[in-house]
């Protein structure tokens, strides 16, 4: 085989409690990569479609580049690449944009190498391309993109990922304002230090939500959807943010955060039988804000990039 097609979807990382530690892969919403081998010995970015224009075609720039390079150079291999990228994904949304570029190159990289590395031991090569694009080798996205479902990363040196229970029934809303924020400037606002009181709160709510994951307990769920550490300081970043959030629990939400560095709002819920009701009152506080306002609903994807053909 020469030629490959990859898609690996979106993810919402961080989910509220689990800054740069939890996330989970959404149904559909993704990006494509067709890979082709070339006899070149070089990485070509041929194409990126969806984009506007906006993303770099130099390879030492592209995060699909420079994943399949850090991969390459782990091999000790030459071989070349053509990279086609289709995306499907905003960029500069927080819906986990730059990781499913490099994850969908990094799967079809590997199918076309006949499979040297298990699916979870790409991970580093993703996690190079995040630090490329947004200056922290954060795994909150590219983990679940790559093996899809609710993932916890318990560790990163070594790293230590762990695939976690996922409720039946359990969706998510996407709230997606019609701007850009760059994960490296909603990092920025970040203190170094946390009181012990508010790391005792998050480490608390972290435990719950994984215990409510596994027992399918959405009570514990929603109470455990609280972030202490992030959501304070990045929500002056984000208009309308405050209003949302409160009509958005006031309709019934488990509960709403923001999307890896936002600007996207996720919302949890069990069920699909609010998601219009949450995007309509959504659409009043944006329209009011002068905002255009995108929507997604989506069960959690629990199969992660993979090889389409
Ligand atoms: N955990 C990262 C952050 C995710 O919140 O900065 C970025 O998408």
């Amino acid at each position: 085989m020469e030629r490959v097609k990859a898609f690996a979807p979106a993810s919402v990382a961080n989910v509220s409690c689990g800054f740069d530690i939890l996330g989970f892969a959404l149904d559909s919403l993704g990006d494509h990569v067709i890979l082709s081998k070339n006899d070149r010995k070089s990485l070509r970015v041929a194409s990126i479609s969806g984009d506007g224009g906006r993303l770099p075609l130099e390879p030492e720039k592209n995060t699909c580049s420079i994943a399949i390079k850090a991969m390459l150079d782990q091999l000790g291999s030459d071989q070349g690449f053509d990279i086609e990228l289709e995306k499907g994904l905003p960029l500069g949304s927080g819906m986990g944009s730059s990781a499913a570029s490099a994850v969908a190159a990094l799967v079809a990289a590997n199918d076309l190498l006949d499979k040297p590395f298990e699916k979870k031991e790409l991970l580093p090569f993703a996690m190079e391309a995040e630090k490329a694009a947004c200056g922290t080798a954060h795994a909150d996205n590219v983990a679940p993109s790559l093996l899809g479902g609710f993932v916890l990363i318990r560790g990163y040196q070594p790293l230590d990922v762990i695939k976690l229970s996922v409720p039946e029934n359990l969706t998510c809303t996407l709230l997606h304002p019609n701007y850009q924020l760059n994960t490296s400037d909603s990092r920025s606002v970040l203190k170094d230090r946390i009181p012990l009181k508010d790391a005792i709160t998050q480490s608390g709510n972290v435990a719950g939500l994984i215990a409510g994951l596994f027992q399918s307990d959405y009570d514990l769920i929603s109470r455990s959807l609280e972030d202490v550490i992030a959501e304070p300081y990045r929500a002056s970043l984000l208009p309308g943010f405050d209003d949302v959030k409160k009509a958005m629990l006031d309709l019934g939400a488990l509960g709403l955060g923001i999307s890896g560095s936002g600007p996207t709002l996720f919302i949890l819920s069990e069920g699909k039988e609010k998601h219009e009701q949450f995007v309509q009152k959504a659409k009043e506080t944006y329209d009011g804000l002068g905002l255009s306002l995108k929507a997604y609903f989506s069960k959690i994807n629990t199969q992660g990039g993979f090889v389409i053909s």
